[in-house]
């Protein structure tokens, strides 16, 4: 056996090195590898103390043409281009006398609801929800809003009502926020009949949820003799309320009264509701359904911001969630929740449309994910919309006057109340499924996950609009676009600077 001299390496010093610390360099270029562009995500993901919605995302022009040339342009200001108009000038008709004056004032504290019971929250005119606004279509509607105390500022959004822009309520997008102590003036013609409501859009995750809403209905003119009846719900620190009451409320009717119950759904998720008669849907989201047939043994499910006007007949009990309405003097008693929900897809009898769907101008997609990444600066597994997290999502442009059809997707694992701003939409079929009933009119609308709706609307109110979900946590997690007329500008901003915080 022969004993090997130990050996000099020959080979030079620096190759030494890297055979040496090879396992850490490449375990060091692996790391960067995947920590710089993760970096380059969470800076990039980060929001500028103040910005402006119309600099955000990309332009999605749905197929259509870029009018205004906007693709190039986006973080340019337009304002002094000839045919633009800013948000800020899109009002009602500022000659015009109101027909109906309300006055709103909102302050946060200890709210005592209706049953009672106290929660630490918001309200307007000392109460949650906020009082009823009655106006007759066709009215000029002037709201003048006072903020007390709420020291994150508030604004008013009426949801549902097809408003000017700037009345839109939309802090940040359609005006400042209205801080302790201000005031703001919101002016709009009611021109749809129907059950509607306000809520704040500023931190309106938080303000909504802690009763910072109240109802508003649109009477037609020659108003019909049925009793009508609100029906608010609102689940308020874990317990459902109706109208701010508790268990069952009960509306005194004498027997065989035809009674409109307008069920709004104020919370961040879908609510059931059935009657323990058989029940006509009149409406939805403000807008009458065509030939509505009795429905029995089936239930309805009013999504996020959704309103149902239900007619029944006394005495009746319609059962909303945990809680229920007696309309008459004698309770039937709780129906079992039917297992069927009642399909709006085929509902009531068709009618035609006042457009033609079936040759959009735009066509736009608007697919609903979910992926990790950053938000603001902060890591999570967060919505997306076509791929892209907020706030590097689409811009919807459209032009006044087109046929615009969205096509919204969801395979986020979780159903999305959506909503748009401005508009109702028309839905047109549901994974393919081509609507067979009435026309249904929507401005709130559930996309269950896995689920394709086609729906179509006439771009006919310019302005910059919200279109998120109104799963208010959810809109604060990313899930918000917006729809932009080609020639509108933006004088507001918003981010943490500027004290507007919309979601
Ligand atoms: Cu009721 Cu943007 O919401
Ligand atoms: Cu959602």
């Amino acid at each position: 056996m022969s004993q090997e001299a130990p050996q000099q390496n020959p080979r030079p010093r620096v190759a030494t090195y890297l055979r040496t610390h090879l396992r850490t360099i490449v375990a060091t270029a692996a790391t960067l590898a995947v920590l710089v562009p993760l970096a380059v995500m969470w800076w990039g993901s980060r929001m500028p103390g103040s910005y402006s919605v119309m600099d955000m995302g990309y332009v999605d022009l749905g197929g259509g043409p870029d009018t205004m040339g906007l693709a190039d342009r986006s973080g340019h200001d337009m304002s002094g281009m000839p045919g633009m108009v800013s948000v800020a000038d899109l009002v009602a008709d500022p000659g015009r006398p109101a027909d109906v004056t309300v006055d709103l004032t909102a302050s946060q504290g200890t709210v005592t609801l209706a049953s009672g019971r106290t929660v630490e929250g918001y309200m307007f005119n000392g109460t949650s929800p906020g009082p009823l606004i009655e106006a007759t279509e066709g009215d000029l509607v002037e709201v003048r809003v006072h903020n007390d105390d709420v020291e994150d500022g508030i604004s008013v959004h009426w949801h549902g009502v097809d408003v000017p822009n700037a009345e839109d309520g939309v802090a940040g997008v359609t005006q400042d926020a209205i801080g302790a102590g201000e005031d703001h003036v919101y002016r709009f013609v009611v021109d749809d009949p129907g059950t509607y409501w306000y809520h704040s859009h500023q931190v309106s995750h938080t303000q909504v949820l802690r009763g910072l809403y109240g109802p508003l209905v649109v009477h037609p003119r020659g108003r019909p003799s049925a009793v009508d009846v609100m029906a608010v719900t609102h689940t308020y620190a874990g317990t459902r309320t109706l109208n701010g009451d508790e268990g069952v409320v009960t509306f005194g009717a004498s027997p065989g009264a035809v009674a409109r119950v307008r069920v709004v759904n104020t919370d961040n998720g879908a609510v059931q509701a059935w009657s323990s008669a058989p029940y006509r849907v009149l409406a939805v989201d403000g807008r009458e359904v065509n030939e509505p047939t009795a429905v029995e043994g089936k239930r309805v499910s009013v999504p996020a911001g959704g309103r149902y006007d239900l007619e029944v007949t006394a005495p009746a009990r319609i059962q909303i969630g945990s809680t229920a309405l007696v309309v008459g003097d004698d309770d039937p008693g709780r129906a079992p929740q039917p297992r069927d929900e009642l399909d709006m897809l085929s509902y009531g009898s068709p009618t035609a449309l006042p457009f033609d769907a079936s040759a959009p101008d735009r066509t736009f997609r608007y697919s609903i994910g979910r992926r990790p990444g950053f938000l603001d600066g902060k890591p999570g597994f967060w919505w997306s919309i076509n791929g892209h997290l907020w706030p590097d999502i689409p811009m919807y442009v459209v032009d006044e006057g087109d046929v615009v059809v969205f096509e919204i997707e969801n395979h986020s694992g979780e159903v999305h109340p959506m909503h748009l701003h401005g508009h109702h939409a028309v839905v047109l079929s549901r994974d393919g499924e081509e609507a067979t009933g009435s026309p249904w009119w929507v401005d709130s609308l559930d996309v269950d996950d896995g689920e394709t709706l086609r729906v179509a609307f006439v771009a006919d109110n310019p302005g910059i609009w919200m279109d998120h979900c109104h799963n208010l946590k959810h809109a604060a997690q990313g899930l918000v676009a917006h729809l932009m007329y080609s020639n509108v500008t933006e004088p507001y901003r918003a981010g943490d600077d500027t004290g507007n915080t919309p979601e």
